[in-house]
């Protein structure tokens, strides 16, 4: 049987589509580590059925993740924190889940809801959607990579300054610099722009679109060099899997490639 989830919903939208909404409505989907571990357990459900090929990860049309959890970490001692690893389980979601996940962001994604979003593979967002790394106020600083992956994707200029100002950012500018890949006029655009983005990545070969989403995000850890290798190694590798025969193969006679996923 499915795992029930007190803070998230699980859908399939579409065909070969698995949809995590957070469902945490009167905390703004603040990410308590209850949430978070409901979370990698649905993603790693999602990641292991054979159907599933895509994932979009959502939240309300109000808010996308408010942050980690402010009254879970207001006691927290250093000891409690760094004994226990806190926060370290995040980070399942970009080391453990081979599938792609799109983010379809609404209303606020603030501090760990900014860092989840940036941990996902393509960044969708809504015009109005908030962004913003404001852990500053609060005496601390972005502890789930948003310091590192908010870096990389707007360049050190914007981030150091939003990071110490704890300044807001709108969807609109997400796009625009470089955090979303697609920005959307309303709630309802935005889930079916991810859910027709989704749908088209889940016709594709499973293989094919694990290494795809491999190889890019080494782009993130490797020099330019180490990655055109690993890159090339991994397509080497592709000439090993069914999907390729099969994908070539009906691109000579003019057919639709019917993929084993092999
Ligand atoms: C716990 C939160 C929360 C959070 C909102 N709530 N954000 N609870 N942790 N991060 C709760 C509020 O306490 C309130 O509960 C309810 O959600 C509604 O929030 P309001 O503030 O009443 O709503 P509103 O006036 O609309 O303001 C929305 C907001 C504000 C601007 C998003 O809630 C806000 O500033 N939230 C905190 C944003 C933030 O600082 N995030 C970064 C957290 S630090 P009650 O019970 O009062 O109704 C962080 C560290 C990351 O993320 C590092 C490791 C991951």
């Amino acid at each position: 049987a499915a795992p029930a989830y007190r803070y998230l919903t699980i859908s399939e939208p579409r065909p070969g589509v698995g949809q995590v909404t957070l469902n945490r409505p009167k905390a703004l989907n603040a990410l308590s580590t209850p949430l978070i571990t409901e979370l990698n357990t649905a993603l790693a459900a999602l990641d292991a059925a054979p159907s599933i090929g895509a994932i979009v990860l959502t939240g309300s049309p109000k808010a996308f993740a408010a942050g980690a959890d402010i009254k879970e970490m207001a006691p927290l001692t250093f000891s409690q924190a760094y004994t226990t690893s806190f926060i370290e389980s995040w980070s399942a979601l970009t080391t453990a889940v081979k599938k792609p996940i799109l983010a379809a962001v609404s209303g606020y994604a603030l501090g760990g809801g900014c860092e989840l979003a940036l941990m996902c593979d393509v960044v969708y967002c809504t015009a109005s959607a908030t962004f913003g790394q404001p852990e500053i106020k609060l005496g601390t600083i972005p502890g789930a990579g948003g310091s590192q992956r908010l870096t990389r994707a707007v360049g050190k200029a914007k981030a150091m300054e939003l990071i110490l100002t704890g300044k807001f950012f709108s969807g609109e500018e997400a796009e625009r610099w470089g955090v979303a890949a697609r920005v959307f006029a309303t709630h309802d655009e935005l889930m079916a722009g991810a859910l027709d983005t989704a749908e088209t990545i889940a016709g594709y070969s499973q293989v094919a679109v694990m290494a795809a989403k491999e190889v890019v995000n080494k782009s993130q850890d490797l020099a330019l060099r180490d990655g055109v290798e690993y890159e090339r190694r991994v397509f080497h590798s592709l000439f090993g899997s069914k999907d390729q025969k099969i994908g070539m193969k009906a691109f000579v006679e003019k057919q639709k490639p019917e993929w084993a996923h092999e």
